[in-house]
């Protein structure tokens, strides 16, 4: 594994190694990728390898324009295009059914796919540069944290990749909303870094989330148990009273709370949800190395990119009562 800047140069190696059939982890703006050439099904093997990553949980297809993100969709539907014009390129991934180019291995052998146009420049210059779609989970272990950092990359998945381009913090911290479609109108799979809100607007309508409606599971890889940290997670009442203990560790929303705990974190002093959101995994990240034997997290409003921060804490929490 080589540990690489994101620098031109070595964008362009890490081109050459996914061109050639081999692994890459890079930025995007809502959080690390692990990438491989899209329609090489043994190059997309060796992510679910290194992942360790059950098959049934299908990739996202990163592409450089809306152009190349439409040739992997059998048809792009009226209001698909009206979001893809608007949120691309962003934290948007978008689920319809897939064109013939796409292999199996891509979408778990669903017979739809998911696409995003990433904004971050070093993503947009790496797909660029390979001339393929890339697919990229994030890259973490399966079911533990979502990377923000190179280092994170490289404590979870350490010579696995066969780079890792180092490219700073990601700016948005979560991963990205994830929309289908259903008879022609749009429905939320996964809550993240584009608010539902925005969504909506442009929509004209209210988004529902995935329900009973859609043949299970909507987007496998939304298990409840995803997104956990090592230790056990409870959510609690921002404040709330807690017994003090040496070996438990506080994520605050914005103020630092009163007792003495192992680790405290706090999201966001001026109660901010984007701020919150983009030192959430980081934050997390470092709560779980204090070798915390419980994490209390507090609850955020569940509004603007505070949904996403509360789906990505009740998974965790959830991970642990199902394990006990
Ligand atoms: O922001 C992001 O989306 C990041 C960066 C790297 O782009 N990627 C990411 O990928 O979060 P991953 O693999 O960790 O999460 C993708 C989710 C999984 O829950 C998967 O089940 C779902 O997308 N998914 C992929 N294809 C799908 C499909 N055809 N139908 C429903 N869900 C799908
Ligand atoms: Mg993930």
């Amino acid at each position: 594994m080589k540990f690489l800047k994101a620098t031109p140069v070595n964008i362009k190696k890490a081109a050459a190694v996914i061109k050639a059939g081999g692994t890459a982890a890079f930025p995007t703006e809502t959080v690390y990728g692990l990438g491989a050439d899209g329609l090489n099904p043994v190059a997309c093997a060796r992510i679910f390898e290194i992942k360790r990553r059950p098959r049934f949980d299908p990739l996202i297809l990163h592409a450089a324009t809306i152009s190349q993100a439409a040739r992997l969709f059998r048809r792009v539907p009226t209001p698909a295009l009206r979001l893809m014009k608007r949120f691309w390129p962003g934290p948007l991934t978008l689920v319809l059914p897939k064109s013939a180019a796409v292999p199996g291995i891509v979408t778990a052998g669903l017979a739809t796919v998911a696409v995003r146009v990433p904004a971050n420049p070093v993503a947009r210059a790496l797909i660029k540069a390979a001339g393929c779609p890339i697919a990229a989970p994030s890259a973490n272990r399966f079911g533990r944290l979502s990377p923000t950092t190179a280092a994170h990359v490289k404590s979870q998945l350490g010579q696995g990749p066969d780079i890792i381009l180092d490219g700073g913090r990601t700016a948005i911290g979560v991963e990205s909303t994830i929309i289908t479609f259903i008879k022609g109108r749009p429905v939320l799979l996964r809550p993240g870094g584009l608010p539902l809100e925005e969504i909506e607007k442009i929509a004209g309508s209210t988004v529902p989330a995935a329900g009973s409606e859609l043949r299970a599971p909507a987007a496998p890889g939304c298990l409840k148990h995803h997104y956990a940290p090592l230790a056990k997670l409870q959510l609690i009442a921002p404040g709330q009273h807690l017994k003090p203990s040496k070996s438990a560790a506080y994520l605050a929303f914005t103020k630092r709370p009163q007792g003495r705990f192992l680790a405290v974190q706090v999201l966001s002093r001026r109660g901010g949800l984007r701020q919150a959101a983009a030192n959430l995994f980081s934050a997390l990240h470092a709560l779980e190395n204090s070798g915390a034997k419980k994490i209390y997290a507090e609850r955020v409003p569940a509004h603007g990119l505070g949904r996403a921060i509360m789906d990505r804490l009740r998974r965790a929490a959830l991970r642990r009562e199902n394990t006990k």
